[in-house]
């Protein structure tokens, strides 16, 4: 058991040193302030306890010692900066000298095949940082009844798509028929075709309408087939959609023209969303510079007018968007109709 408190507290009082008695207070406040009377008195603000020490004039050691530390700090960042920029500088001018030694053939699209296993972590992290998951998503929820989706590459549009007709509010609010009666799904690369149908069977486990997975040419697929009364008729599909497909056609005007006599040529819509040239030429002239190296590595001709190809296909315009200074476009087209002069400027 332990020694009682009071024997404790004794102990510890006996080996602590005696304190010496405070002075007797002197008369009166030891600094005289503001509100205290008599001829002695110093304003409040000029009492040397109560002075702000930023209001103090800085002695010469002490602007010394900050000018240094601060001119320091300044000079390292400058020179880690200008070096940065120095080596990205280098490492673009080795990049585009590369880039224009090459001899690349106009049609990359074989490249896919190589490419296809990697396609979606190549791409995932700048989709993100660009936002173009929404952008995908409000383009591909206008498409509805016979949707055809033309290099689909592996898949990125599917989990926007809903399978299924229902009537419900489109886009723009008005009540209409909503989803897709069937879905065909078109790339060349036999490898993207392959993958998108792996992930459509595994987002879409149920068959809510008919969906067909071909490896064909986008400036070769033809009006969808029904039979009436076990007769064979052709029609038109209702939505065309292509993401990001422009850049990897050999023929992208000639592949827009044909996409327009395969989607109804009163109410067809051709729903695109593409990558291309800019609004600004410094841009422009980067895209330019490294064309060649992405195309040859990538399947893409990044540097494309796809608003020039847009107008040399004689579609009409009836919506259009651009962001990302300009180099990601947006486009609702439709068949030109007949007697309607179509905007080429
Ligand atoms: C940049 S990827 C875009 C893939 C996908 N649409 C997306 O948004 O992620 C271009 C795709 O176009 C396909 N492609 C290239 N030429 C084609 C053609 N003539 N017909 C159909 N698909 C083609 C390529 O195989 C590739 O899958």
């Amino acid at each position: 058991m332990s020694a009682p408190r009071a024997g404790r507290a004794a102990l510890k009082k006996a080996k602590m040193p005696a304190r010496a008695p405070a002075p007797a207070p002197k008369p009166g406040p030891r600094f005289p302030v503001g509100n205290s009377t008599g001829p002695k008195t110093l304003p409040r603000r000029a009492n040397p306890l109560l002075t702000n020490i930023a209001n103090m004039p800085p002695t010469p050691e002490s602007t010394t010692t900050m000018s240094s530390r601060v001119m320091t700090i300044l000079g390292v960042s400058a020179l880690s900066i200008s070096t940065y920029i120095g080596y990205l500088y280098a490492s673009y001018r080795h990049e585009v000298k590369q880039s224009k030694s090459l001899t690349v053939p106009h049609d990359v699209s074989d490249r896919y095949n190589h490419t296809a296993g990697t396609f979606d972590a190549d791409v995932a992290m700048s989709e993100q940082l660009m936002g173009m998951g929404s952008k995908r998503a409000a383009l591909v929820e206008r498409a509805h009844g016979n949707v055809l989706e033309v290099s689909c590459g592996t898949g990125r549009n599917l989990r926007y798509y809903e399978l299924g007709e229902r009537r419900g509010f489109d886009t723009q609010g008005r009540v209409g028929v909503l989803g897709c009666r069937s879905l065909t799904l078109v790339d060349l690369s036999p490898e993207m075709v392959e993958i998108t149908r792996g992930k459509f069977e595994k987002r879409f486990p149920e068959q809510k309408a008919r969906v067909e997975f071909r490896v064909q040419d986008a400036a070769e697929v033809s009006r969808p087939g029904f039979s009436v009364d076990g007769k064979k008729h052709e029609g038109y599909y209702d939505s065309v959609v292509q993401t990001m497909g422009l850049c990897s056609l050999p023929d992208p005007v000639k592949t827009l023209k044909h996409l327009g006599t395969v989607v109804d040529p009163e109410k067809g819509e051709i729903l695109l969303l593409e990558h291309g040239r800019s609004y600004y030429d410094w841009v422009n002239n980067i895209l330019d510079n490294l064309a060649p190296a992405h195309a040859d590595r990538h399947g893409c001709w990044w540097n494309r007018d796809i608003g020039q190809i847009v107008r040399e296909s004689g579609l009409e315009v009836v919506e259009e968007k651009r962001w990302h200074f300009g180099t990601t476009w947006k486009y609702v087209l439709r068949p030109a109709r007949v007697g309607v002069e179509v905007q080429k400027s």
